[in-house]
């Protein structure tokens, strides 16, 4: 059967001080419902699988601490759905545990693997490769498949895959290489030969194709995970949960698995998500989810800017005013506790000033 697990354990640190740790990007409002609310991106994520499979189908993947918050923004997650990590330990861990976890309801279950802060329109064209993907099991029920993204930028924050051979199934190539967060030079080279898809994040094999990928690349986790699940589920599984999951290495699935699987020919696979796509993951890409000003300003909140352009203004606080003057192309962002200013151009940096923050208090 199809099921689909959304990877919703991410910190979001670069979107701070609006992403905390006790409540992270995919959990906060910030998408723009087109009749004048808003909806969080991890909403969204489950909105979109929805059009494709039943609640039971859809499983989400977060931090124990998350749990409350995530079932709240959910009503139709079935609890059983909701796997909880007690510690972050990557995308390998939790890609992992949810395919164990999946594979032990369904030995034969096609696992779609999506982010939760991905803004994707428009939804039918999602859904249709998404479909593709699964398809592709059919003919290829080893393969690892990837839904990959046309590069704009030599963004070096995103996987790169590069397109190989067709399959015989429309609209699935093979994929001749798999590189994880290349740097700008190598980057720049992939975007100028046309070969290479940025990797969406989001997957699709069967539930037991990866774990035996992960028993190939990354034995240490496949070993933890198959102690865990082999727990009868209930009061002991999460005793052994407990024990074993901080113990696992730290990494994620795209350096863990992809890079090493698609140095095997044909064994991971690309579908062209031709969507618009936006991985919202610091402050310059949650602008563009936001309303624009006549001077280019993206802002939310109550806001006075004069002489102020290019600017990313952003208030939680609607009793608070954030006003500018002669001020270009920053970032200010205004919560109860934090105010924090950069120069659009530093918001990358944004990351390493919380860790200096953390560091200081
Ligand atoms: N459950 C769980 N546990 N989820 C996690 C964890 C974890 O430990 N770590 C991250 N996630 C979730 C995030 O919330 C997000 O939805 C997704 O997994 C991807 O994690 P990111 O940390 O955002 O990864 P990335 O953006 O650096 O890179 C990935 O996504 C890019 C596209 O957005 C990679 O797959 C890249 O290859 C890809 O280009
Ligand atoms: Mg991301």
């Amino acid at each position: 059967m199809r099921h689909a697990v959304i990877m919703a354990g991410g910190s979001g640190t670069r979107l701070w001080p609006l992403s905390r740790a006790e409540r992270p990007k995919q959990l906060l409002d910030v998408v723009a419902d087109g009749t004048g609310g808003a909806h969080s991106l991890l909403a969204e994520a489950f909105a979109r699988l929805r059009a494709l499979l039943p609640a039971e189908q859809i499983w989400v993947c977060t931090a124990a601490r998350y749990g409350e918050q995530v079932a709240a923004a959910l009503p139709e997650l079935r609890a059983d759905r909701l796997i909880l990590e007690p510690v972050a330990r990557d995308t390998a861990n939790a890609v992992g545990l949810a395919a164990a976890l999946v594979a032990d309801v369904d030995p034969e279950a096609e696992l779609a693997v999506v982010s939760a802060d991905h803004v994707i329109r428009p939804v039918e064209r999602f859904a249709a490769a998404l479909e593709t993907a699964y398809d592709a099991l059919a003919a290829r029920p080893r393969a690892l498949v990837t839904l990959g993204i046309t590069p704009t930028s030599p963004a070096t924050g995103f996987g790169y895959v590069q397109r190989g051979p067709a399959t015989e199934v429309a609209g699935v190539a093979e994929a001749a290489s798999f590189r994880e967060k290349p740097d700008l030079a190598t980057a720049q080279q992939y975007l100028d030969s046309g070969q290479y898809l940025w990797n969406s994040g989001m997957f699709v094999w069967r539930a037991r194709t990866v774990l035996d990928a992960l028993g190939e690349h990354l034995p240490a986790s496949a070993d933890g995970l198959a102690r865990i699940v082999a727990a009868p589920s209930g009061p002991d599984r999460e005793a052994v949960l407990a024990e074993v999951f901080p113990t696992l290495p730290k990494i994620s699935v795209d350096y863990a698995v992809l890079e090493p699987a698609a140095a095997e020919p044909g064994r991971v696979l690309v579908v062209d998500l031709d969507v618009d796509w936006l991985d919202v993951g610091s402050w310059p890409a949650l602008a563009s989810t936001l309303s624009t000003d006549e001077a280019g300003n993206a802002v939310s909140g109550m806001v006075v800017a004069l002489d102020a352009a290019g600017n990313i203004v952003f208030s939680d606080d609607p009793e608070h005013l954030v006003a500018l003057v002669g001020v270009r192309d920053s970032v200010v962002v205004h919560t109860a506790d934090v105010t924090m200013v950069c120069p659009a151009g530093d918001a990358e940096r944004v990351k390493q000033l919380l860790a200096e923050v953390e560091r200081r208090h």
